[in-house]
């Protein structure tokens, strides 16, 4: 079985991403690069990390108009990104133009494309929020109407929390493949992620990857960490 863990480097720097990169790699199935390391250390950490060897998921959460989205993943492509996320409230022509961006400029690069994976409902927003926002739905409803779109439109994959994994499977093709962040495994510090599961348990739910970040890089000992990890799913 390949290894599902993705190690969310959310640092501020180039120097700390790759000092956890080294330390994590044999270890890790990918690193995960977000709006905070991107936005500070710029593409250039991306191509360091792909340099080592590593798959990397870009977490920039497109959301425009469908040209600009196609842009950005073609520009992601060149990167050589191996996962990309696109808010999927932007509704089906801009998922079309991201999986379609993904297909062509890998194809002519000679890559597989990168898999283009759709947010539903941030996790920070309840029934409450969206109300506020013009959207008169419960979460949950939300969640699976989205996913919708987005299967519809191509997506491959979708990034969910922990508790939406088992209703998403029961509605998506087989072949989807889901992204859980929200991973504890009950020995760190308690902190701001409250709807968890285990790594075995998302991966027994129907994760195909785990998004893991503070259960690892906050760690004394960020390798051993992942190590006891990825021990608990065999
Ligand atoms: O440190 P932690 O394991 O909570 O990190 C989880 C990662 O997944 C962070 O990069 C966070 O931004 C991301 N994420 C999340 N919840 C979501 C979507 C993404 O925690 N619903």
């Amino acid at each position: 079985m390949r290894n599902p863990i993705i190690v969310a480097l959310d640092v501020p720097t180039a120097e700390a991403a790759l000092k956890l990169v080294e330390q994590l790699a044999p270890v890790s199935g990918g690193f995960k690069v977000g709006s905070e390391l991107f936005t500070s250390a710029g593409p250039d950490v991306v191509k360091k990390i792909r340099a080592a060897g590593a798959l990397v998921f870009l977490d920039l959460k497109f959301h425009d108009i469908p040209n600009t989205v196609a842009k950005a993943v073609a520009a992601a492509v060149q990167l050589d990104v191996q996962m990309l996320t696109v808010h999927t409230s932007g509704g089906s022509e801009m998922l079309k133009a991201a999986e379609q961006a993904a297909q062509e400029n890998a194809w002519k690069l000679g890559r597989p494309p990168p898999l283009v994976l759709g947010v539903t409902v941030l996790t920070s927003l309840d029934s409450g929020a969206l109300r506020e926002v013009g959207s008169d739905v419960n979460v949950e409803f939300q969640v699976r109407r989205l996913a919708m779109v987005a299967t519809k439109a191509g997506l491959r994959g979708l990034v969910c929390s922990p508790l939406e994994i088992s209703a998403l499977r029961k509605s998506l093709p087989a072949s989807a493949q889901l992204v859980t962040p929200g991973i504890r495994t009950g020995e760190e510090k308690a902190d701001d992620q409250k709807r968890t599961l285990t790594p075995k348990e998302a991966v027994a739910a129907g994760a195909n990857w785990l998004v893991i970040g503070r259960p690892i890089h906050a760690a004394e000992n960020p390798r051993v960490a992942a190590e006891k990890i990825l021990e608990s799913l065999n």
